[in-house]
């Protein structure tokens, strides 16, 4: 059984669905995410797990129990916001020490419990000070001791590193995945960020208008997206859509207006004339001055029209002459023969059938 089961769960305002028969369950220790636009319902679904909120259909289970009566206090399960809400007028002592007030822990086995905490997320010897005098990053791991430090069976985390710089924001990433192997605990973490997402989780629910649109493992929903918008959400991804015009046991053949018969694996099996979408990955590409030597499923030639230098890899984006654009992306690592293009540079583009994913319709 899992920890934490959502079923049909619904929220309206007014004539708005903001949730919409979403069902998911989280199994003990993961690391779950929900990922998805702004907008798309995530908090208002955080929020009836927390107990902040009711559905207006479904349930939120935990062990099994429904928890439809459980008000927040008395729900296994802790929030991180992202505004850390510390008390600002409490030391960190004072802030740790909150829940386990309101849980009526006997003041003896305080202290032991508050130290506990701070050292989970590595605050040992702050105790004494005030929110104001901390940074931000110290800031979210006082909230996160202060959620973790009466044991619940799960924690929410509501966009907790948005506030902080890049930089920051992937030591804390780290810190996170540390600490929740550490603590054993299974976080909902909930982010619009599909890099962090990817980072961080064990399984992502990719979420659009209120509904879960796919849920798998990172890799999975990386490399093989289920829909137009979770591929073009997760990442850079060129997106081609045409009809089936061919099909040849595993390899279909899509014609895409402006680029031509385009050829991918798929073990589903799609009607000629049926439409379709192939999502193929910038890094899947392989571009080149000289046409490749060996025979590839797909190759066009174009113009680069523009290009992004990013540090360790650089962005082509290359026109063909029907007029699409595809974009490839180019270790900067390649040293040796590596071949760097510039603005108006004719160049070949190559990939296998198996580099790209077909989407159905
Ligand atoms: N109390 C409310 N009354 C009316 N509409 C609401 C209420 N709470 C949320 N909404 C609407 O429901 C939708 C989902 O909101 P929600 O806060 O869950 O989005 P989100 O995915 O968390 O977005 P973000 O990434 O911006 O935080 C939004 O359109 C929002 O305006
Ligand atoms: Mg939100």
């Amino acid at each position: 059984m899992a920890l934490l089961d959502i079923k049909g769960v619904t929220r309206r305002f007014g004539e708005f669905t903001a949730v919409d028969n979403v069902s998911l369950s989280v199994e003990a220790g993961e690391f779950f995410t929900l990922l998805g636009p702004s907008g798309c319902g995530k908090t208002t679904l955080l929020r009836m797990i927390a107990g902040f909120d009711l559905p207006d259909a479904g349930s939120v289970l935990l062990d099994g129990e429904d928890l439809a009566h459980r008000p927040p206090e008395a729900r296994p399960v802790r929030t991180v916001f992202q505004s850390y809400a510390l008390f600002p007028h409490m030391t960190v002592e004072g802030n740790v020490a909150f829940p386990l007030q309101m849980a009526k822990v006997p003041p003896r086995d305080r202290p032991q419990r508050i130290a506990a905490a701070l050292e989970d997320v590595r605050l040992t010897g702050y105790d004494k000070r005030f929110p104001h005098e901390l940074s931000g990053g110290q800031k979210q791991r006082v909230a996160v001791a202060r959620a973790l430090v009466t044991h619940p069976a799960v924690l929410l985390l509501d966009e907790p590193l948005a506030a902080l710089d890049a930089k920051l924001r992937e030591e804390l990433q780290i810190e996170l995945i540390n600490l929740q192997k550490e603590v054993g605990i299974a976080f909902v973490y909930v982010t619009h960020d599909q890099t962090e997402a990817l980072a961080l989780s064990h399984r992502i629910a990719v979420m659009n208008h209120g509904r879960v649109e796919q849920l798998d493992v990172p890799s999975r929903i990386y490399g093989f997206p289920n829909s137009r918008f979770v591929a073009d959400f997760i990442g850079q991804c060129n997106l081609y859509s045409g009809q089936v015009v061919a099909r040849d046991g595993t390899i279909v053949a899509i014609d895409v207006p402006s680029l031509g018969p385009v050829r991918v694996a798929t073990r589903s099996e799609p009607a000629l004339g049926s439409s379709g979408t192939i999502a193929l990955r910038p890094e899947q590409i392989r571009i080149a001055a000289g046409a490749p030597a060996d025979a590839p499923g797909n190759h066009y030639r174009g113009t680069v029209a523009d290009l992004l230098y990013m540090g360790d890899v650089t962005v082509y984006k290359v026109e063909t002459s029907g007029g699409s654009r595809i974009e490839a992306l180019l270790a900067n690592s390649q040293g040796g023969g590596a071949k760097f293009f510039e603005v108006g540079d004719q160049v070949e583009m190559s990939w296998p059938v198996d580099a790209g994913h077909f989407i159905a319709g």
